[in-house]
């Protein structure tokens, strides 16, 4: 690794001070500069910067044998909230994988179906009230919280209505401890294991009420199991469906572990939905051919079943603003890329979105254009593993929370093109990529106007 190229950094400290709100932007940016494999170094670490599609399909489908996810994010995830699925590896990870997709069933999701439609039904009317009364929505800070309750109440079981209570503690803990898991995964020192400033003492307290709330979420499902034995057969959300698993004979599944997968839900869950119907009105908001196109599609529709467009202008966000445009990894021994050595332990970092753009070089890739993805000869030119693009991962350690995501991204956005056309905000400021662990829009500014009102 020695001999790739890279950027040159300063002595002792390397590449040290890279903006870490845009650390993926950099690493992209570099990626043009020095070609898809390159090298950097952040004080005594060196890292590797692959945005080899080949590269890419090897290491996520060679998890947890041969890769892992990195030592520092796994720590960090197991101090702050919970040690689940996200972060476990080996023998360990297999268990409580198998735990979660149990959990994560079409069939749990379904029946948790009736909740989500009365759940985007509250979100539908608070933002027809704000168009009724002329003012702006906040878009952002209500698909956060909606995508929150929809994960608390698929997790959980519970209804939080986050929604209409901005004041809810156990939002507000949540939404601390995963900023404090951003800043920590990419700060060059892990001071908190040494000394603990104020930030990180109000982290563990946060992350001690999160514990608690659930401890609680847990007793009242075990409450409803008991009541109503035929939740053993049909669980109804994911809490459930961990208990039946974990009750089973030599489950091996201890309640600390449905606790801690229940919180690793709640962090996988919220952002990364939220994020992507975020960057979809944005994209939608600028071009409105494919918000008419999809609203057309979505008044001759009564249900979800079949939205085609609706599925293709979400593959378009996902390829343009990505909510993980980079993944991390390292070999759990010494490695080869394509004949780089990668001693064990070294991180790599997987540019998703430049590989994906660097592989299938698209003459128009900077324009939203959902017809892309209907086009039968995209497909056949994404049939190479190397030029998949992989927005919910890949391989053994895939997105297990997929399905869900899919049925609430279209829930949402199927209520909003039947009731709603999306504006930009004329004259605000340009939209940048936040780097938070997820990509964030640094704002939304759009308007929606009800159909009814236009
Ligand atoms: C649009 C929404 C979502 C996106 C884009 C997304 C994306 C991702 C990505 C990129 C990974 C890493 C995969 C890898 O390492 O190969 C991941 C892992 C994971 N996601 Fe999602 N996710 C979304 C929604 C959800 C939801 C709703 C849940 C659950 C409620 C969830 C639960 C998880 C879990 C538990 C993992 C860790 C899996 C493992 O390590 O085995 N995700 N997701």
């Amino acid at each position: 690794m020695d001999h790739l190229p890279g950027p040159a950094g300063y002595p002792l400290v390397g590449n040290v001070g890279i903006d870490t709100a845009h650390f993926h932007q950099q690493l992209e940016k570099w990626a043009h500069e020095y070609g898809p494999l390159y090298r950097m170094r952040l004080m005594d670490r060196r890292f590797i910067v692959s945005s080899r599609g080949k590269d890419i399909a090897q290491i996520l489908h060679d998890r947890p044998d041969q890769w892992r996810r990195t030592q520092r994010l796994a720590s960090v995830l197991e101090e702050a909230a919970a040690c689940g699925v996200f972060s476990a590896e080996g023998d360990e990870w297999r268990r409580q994988r198998k735990l979660v997709m149990h959990a994560l069933t079409p069939e749990v999701v379904n029946r948790f179906q009736p909740t989500l439609a009365a759940m985007t039904e509250r979100l539908r009317q608070r933002w027809l009230a704000a168009a009724q009364a002329g003012q702006p929505q906040r878009l952002l800070r209500d698909l956060k919280a909606y995508a929150l309750d929809v994960t608390i109440g698929m997790a959980m079981g519970q209804d939080q209505d986050m929604l209409d209570h901005e004041d809810k503690r156990l939002q507000q803990d949540i939404e601390f401890v995963f900023s404090q898991v951003a800043r920590r995964v990419v700060a060059p020192i892990a001071y908190w294991r040494t000394v603990k400033l104020p930030v990180d003492r109000a982290t563990d307290a946060a992350g001690a009420r999160i514990r608690a709330a659930v401890d609680g979420f847990i007793a009242d499902a075990r409450a409803r199991m008991a009541a109503d034995p035929a939740l053993h057969d049909q669980p109804g959300n994911l809490l459930e469906a961990m208990l039946v698993a974990a009750d089973s004979p030599g489950s091996g599944i201890s309640d600390e572990m449905v606790q801690a997968n229940a919180i690793n839900m709640v962090f996988a869950g919220e952002d990364t939905t939220a994020n992507t119907l975020a960057w979809l009105l944005y994209l939608l908001a600028n071009a409105p051919h494919a918000a008419a196109r999809l609203a057309e599609e979505a008044d001759g529709k009564p249900g979800l079943e079949q939205m085609p467009y609706l599925d293709a202008c979400v593959h378009e966000a996902m390829r343009m603003k990505p909510v993980a445009p980079i993944l991390a990894a390292e070999p759990v021994r010494d490695a080869a890329l394509d004949g780089v050595q990668v001693p064990a332990g070294t991180v790599v970092f997987l540019l998703l979105r430049h590989a994906f753009e660097r592989e299938v070089a698209l003459a128009d890739g900077a324009q939203f254009r959902p017809e892309r993805w209907l086009d039968p000869a995209m497909k056949e030119k994404l049939d190479d593993p190397a030029r998949k693009m992989v927005p919910f991962g890949g391989g053994p350690r895939f997105c297990p929370g997929r399905y869900l995501a899919m049925c609430e991204i279209r829930t949402v956005m199927s209520m909003l093109a039947r009731s709603f056309t999306i504006h930009a905000v004329p004259d605000a400021p340009p939209v940048e990529e936040v780097f938070t662990f997820t990509m964030t829009p640094s704002a939304l500014p759009l308007l929606l106007r009800a159909r009814s009102l236009c």
